[in-house]
C-alpha cells in the first residue's frame, strides 16, 4: 500500500498484526498482517514523498527490498474531468505522465521504448477498488473510473487546469485527475511485472483555490476514505 504524505495512510498501519516498522532508502516502510471477514493479507505499506522520481524508487523498494507481489496506490488528486467533484473518488482505468514530451523524436506524451502514452492498470485489483470505492462515497456517479494524468507540477490554477486538460484531450486522452505520483508507479510496476491499481479522493478543483482546498482536505479527510476504501478493497 503506498502513499505520497502521512496523512493519506493515517490511521492504517495502526490497525496491522505483527506491526514492523523499517527505514530503507530514505523512507519508512510498515509490514503486518491484515485480517478482515475471513481473509488476510500480508502488507508493506510505504511512503513515497511527493512526486514522480520519489514514487518510482519507493516502489521499487517495495517490490526488490520487500517482495511486493501487487501494488496500489492510495492517495488524493485535482479534479479536472467534467462532473469530478471535491469529495469524489477516482479509481486509475489508466495512467499517462502530463509533463512527457520526447517531441519530435517521439509523439506528445508516448514513452519511448513502451510504444505508448497510457500505462493500463490492473483491470480485477481496479474493478475491486471501484467497487469499494462506490461503497464508501455512496453514490455511483460520484465514484469515478477512467485516465488519471501525473506529473512533477501542483496543478494550482483554473488556466493551468483547463489548457492541460484540453491538450489532452484534443489528443484523444480525456482525463479525470492530476497528481504527481501514479504514472510513475504504473511504469515501475509494468516494468518488473507487478500488478497495479490506484485511487484517488479528489481534494480540490486542481483551480485558483486548489492549494487551500487541498491542505484542508488533506489534513481533515483524506484518510478516512483510504481507510474505508482499503478495507473494502482487502475484504474482496
Ligand atoms: N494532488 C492533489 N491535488 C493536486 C493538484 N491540484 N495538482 C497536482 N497534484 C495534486
Amino acid at each position: 500500500i503506498l502513499s505520497a504524505l502521512p496523512e493519506e495512510q493515517a490511521g492504517w498501519v495502526e490497525g496491522l498484526h505483527g506491526l514492523r516498522a523499517t527505514r530503507h532508502a530514505g523512507r519508512q516502510f510498515w509490514q503486518g498482517r491484515w485480517q478482515g471477514q475471513g481473509v488476510e493479507h500480508e502488507l508493506v505499506c510505504a511512503l513515497s514523498g511527493i512526486g514522480k522520481v520519489a514514487a518510482a524508487t519507493t516502489a521499487a523498494a517495495l517490490i526488490e527490498r520487500f517482495g511486493a507481489t501487487r501494488i496500489v496506490f492510495t492517495g488524493v488528486a485535482g479534479g479536472v474531468g467534467p462532473g469530478v467533484r471535491v469529495g469524489d473518488v477516482v479509481v486509475a482505468s489508466e495512467y499517462l505522465q502530463h509533463d512527457f514530451d520526447a517531441s519530435p523524436l517521439f509523439p506528445r506524451w508516448e514513452l519511448p521504448g513502451y510504444g505508448r502514452a497510457r500505462l493500463a492498470c490492473n483491470p480485477g485489483m481496479s474493478a475491486a477498488l471501484h467497487a469499494a470505492s462506490r461503497d464508501c462515497v455512496g453514490n455511483p456517479l460520484r465514484a469515478h473510473h477512467g485516465l488519471v494524468a501525473s506529473g512533477d507540477q501542483f496543478v494550482g490554477t483554473a488556466q493551468a487546469s483547463q489548457a492541460l486538460r484540453h491538450r489532452l484531450e484534443a489528443a484523444g486522452h480525456a482525463v479525470l485527475a492530476v497528481e504527481m505520483e501514479g504514472a510513475a508507479v504504473a511504469q515501475t510496476c509494468h516494468d518488473y511485472g507487478v500488478p497495479f491499481a490506484a485511487m484517488r479522493t479528489i481534494s480540490d478543483g486542481a483551480d485558483d483555490s486548489a492549494a487551500v482546498d487541498f491542505t484542508e482536505f488533506v489534513r481533515d479527510v483524506a484518510s478516512r476514505y483510504a481507510q474505508q476504501i482499503l478495507t473494502g478493497f482487502l475484504q474482496r
